[in-house]
């Protein structure tokens, strides 16, 4: 492929696997908390970005740091993300704090303040990970569903303002396993969400893929998720 291709949230979980699969071919910019989160990891062509995004004024120095080693990006993956389960009633005010910080208000700041480096590619796209729980009721994610349907909203209108210029896309996944998972839950592999991106990003235009929704065949499909609180 051979794109320039910013991921957010890369150390681990589906960042991970989405770092891993494009290392070999593309040039890659990498974000997490810190730097030591990529201890151990040396990609062939890749940057290394450590900045906490829960502090909203990190991402100015963030993209600075971009700014000082490319002129252009061809894609940027807004992946960096918590997820925290608990009833509303019962929700810790920091953790609502944390969520919105992190999964809403930061991916905007991040998308806004990198399209100019994204208008000076020649075909430039911005995929969102969103997840299922935007569009599901599970109990125990109002927070984290409030936020990833801010994200999936936000996706729609920014694809329409964008239109001719970026491709916007957004993915939708049920659970993918990026914990130690012993509730033998249906669940993806990190993966199979690597793999969608390389569909998505390797599409030529006029295409776009807009959104896809990811599933398991064995999934639990109701009000509750195996991780619910009881
Ligand atoms: N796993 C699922 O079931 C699932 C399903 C649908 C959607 N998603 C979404 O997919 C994305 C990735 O999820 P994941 O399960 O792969 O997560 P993960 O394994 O917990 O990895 C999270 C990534 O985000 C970074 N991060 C955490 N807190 C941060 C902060 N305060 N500032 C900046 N970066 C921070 C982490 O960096 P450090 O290593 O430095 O902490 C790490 O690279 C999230 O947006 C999540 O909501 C996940």
């Amino acid at each position: 492929m051979n794109k320039k291709i910013c991921i957010t949230g890369a150390s681990k979980g589906i960042g991970l696997a989405e770092a891993n699969l494009f290392a070999p071919t593309n040039e890659l910019f990498l974000h997490a908390t810190s730097l030591n989160s990529f201890k151990n990891k040396s990609y062939p062509n890749a940057h290394y970005f450590g900045y906490d995004f829960t502090q909203l004024e990190n991402i100015d120095a963030f993209v600075k740091d971009i700014q000082q080693q490319t002129n252009s990006l061809d894609v940027l993956v807004n992946n960096a993300g918590l997820m925290f389960i608990e009833k509303f009633a019962d929700f810790p005010d920091k953790d609502l704090h944390t969520l919105i910080t992190l999964n809403l208000h930061a991916q905007l700041l991040v998308t806004k303040k990198l399209i100019p480096l994204l208008l000076k590619s020649k075909d430039p796209q911005i995929v969102f990970m969103s997840s299922m729980s935007a569009k599901n009721r599970i109990v125990g994610e109002s927070v984290y569903a409030a936020v990833k349907a801010g994200i999936m909203q936000f996706a729609h209108v920014l694809r329409n303002e964008l239109a001719g210029k970026i491709r916007v896309s957004t993915i939708y996944s049920w659970g993918v396993n990026t914990w130690n998972d012993t509730e033998n839950a249906a669940i993806l592999k990190p993966e199979d969400i690597a793999e969608t991106l390389d569909f998505i990003i390797s599409r030529e235009r006029p295409m776009l893929v807009e959104s896809i929704e990811l599933g398991h065949e064995n999934h639990w499909n109701g009000a509750t998720a195996p991780w619910s609180p009881k």
